[in-house]
């Protein structure tokens, strides 16, 4: 997609961190927001801070996990605007325990906003943007989309499958010349509130949560490392020139691919282990 001025972008999770870093990216380049998130205060007050800064937008409280909500929010958008030309699919939790402590509810939780919320965003979105002609679809994954380290079980399989869905969906687009483009984000450390996931987890979903000394000690350090990681408006820029360039990888800390280097070697030598 080559111009942005006042084409369409819809953003998930754009209450906080890196969907907030989208949102004003876009509108610093000139396109229409709809922002979505499960936190009402927070995608109030990103509303707000777009519209005051003279930028057109709108918030819709979604809940990605289920596929109705998408779809309310696509119809949210449509009766808006009247176009989509870009969907984000960004909105992500985390929940740090052994594979072999991990509740199902746990599973569940992660599994159904981490990997369903992208698959109903394609889904739902990606015939209204083709409608358009022109337009691009890009979701969240992660380093651990492409990596599996330890303690993070439920999120490195949903993360996997957001690169796995972005990379077939790109394929798909490219078999069947279709004008519209796909990428996924793989950031590394951000400075965000991923690390508080729970803030916003259903009061059932949460009372099945397993704490584990191993996931608190992970959490404690990873907490640690985030604060000192990437600013969320660098990566918003990022995943916007990715858009402008028709770029499918877009990797915040591109050095971090030798560990998959590392992974594709140790494959190769048939050992089993390596050090992520
Ligand atoms: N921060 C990092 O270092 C990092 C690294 C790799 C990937 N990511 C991914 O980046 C994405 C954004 O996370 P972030 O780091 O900005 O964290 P964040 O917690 O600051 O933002 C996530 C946003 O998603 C929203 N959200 C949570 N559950 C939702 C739901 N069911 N429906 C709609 N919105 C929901 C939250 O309210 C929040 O506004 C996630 O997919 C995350 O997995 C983050």
């Amino acid at each position: 997609m080559q111009i942005t001025e006042g084409k369409v972008a819809v953003v998930t999770g754009a209450g906080s961190g890196i969907g907030l870093g989208m949102a004003r990216a876009f509108a610093g380049a000139g396109m229409r927001l709809v922002l979505a998130d499960i936190e009402s205060g927070a995608l109030d007050a990103a509303v707000a801070e777009l519209r005051v800064a003279g930028h057109e937008a709108i918030g819709v409280r979604t809940d990605v996990s289920r596929l109705s909500e998408v779809e309310a929010l696509a119809s949210a958008t449509m009766d808006t605007y009247g176009a989509v030309h870009v969907l984000c699919n960004n909105a992500g939790v985390g929940v740090a325990a052994p594979i072999g402590q991990t509740s199902i509810e746990d599973w569940e939780w992660t599994l159904a906003i981490d990997l369903w919320g992208p698959i109903y965003g394609v889904k739902t979105f990606l015939p209204l943007i083709e409608a358009q002609g022109e337009g691009h679809l890009n979701s969240t994954a992660s380093m651990a989309g492409l990596l599996a380290g330890p303690t993070l079980g439920a999120y490195n399989v949903a993360k996997h499958g957001v690169v796995a869905l972005m990379a077939s969906l790109e394929r798909d687009l490219r078999v069947s010349r279709s004008p519209i483009r796909a990428s996924v984000l793989c950031p590394g450390p951000i400075n965000t509130k991923i690390t508080s996931s729970e803030r916003n987890r259903p009061a059932d979903s949460a009372a099945g949560h397993v704490q584990t000394a191993q996931g608190d000690k992970f959490w404690g350090n990873l907490s640690a490392l985030l604060s000192q990681g990437m600013d969320p408006d660098e990566v918003g820029t990022m995943v916007l020139d990715a858009i402008l360039q028709e770029r499918f990888w877009v990797l915040t800390h591109p050095k971090m691919a030798r560990l998959v280097q590392a992974q594709v070697d140790a494959m190769v030598g048939d050992q089993s282990l390596v050090r992520v």
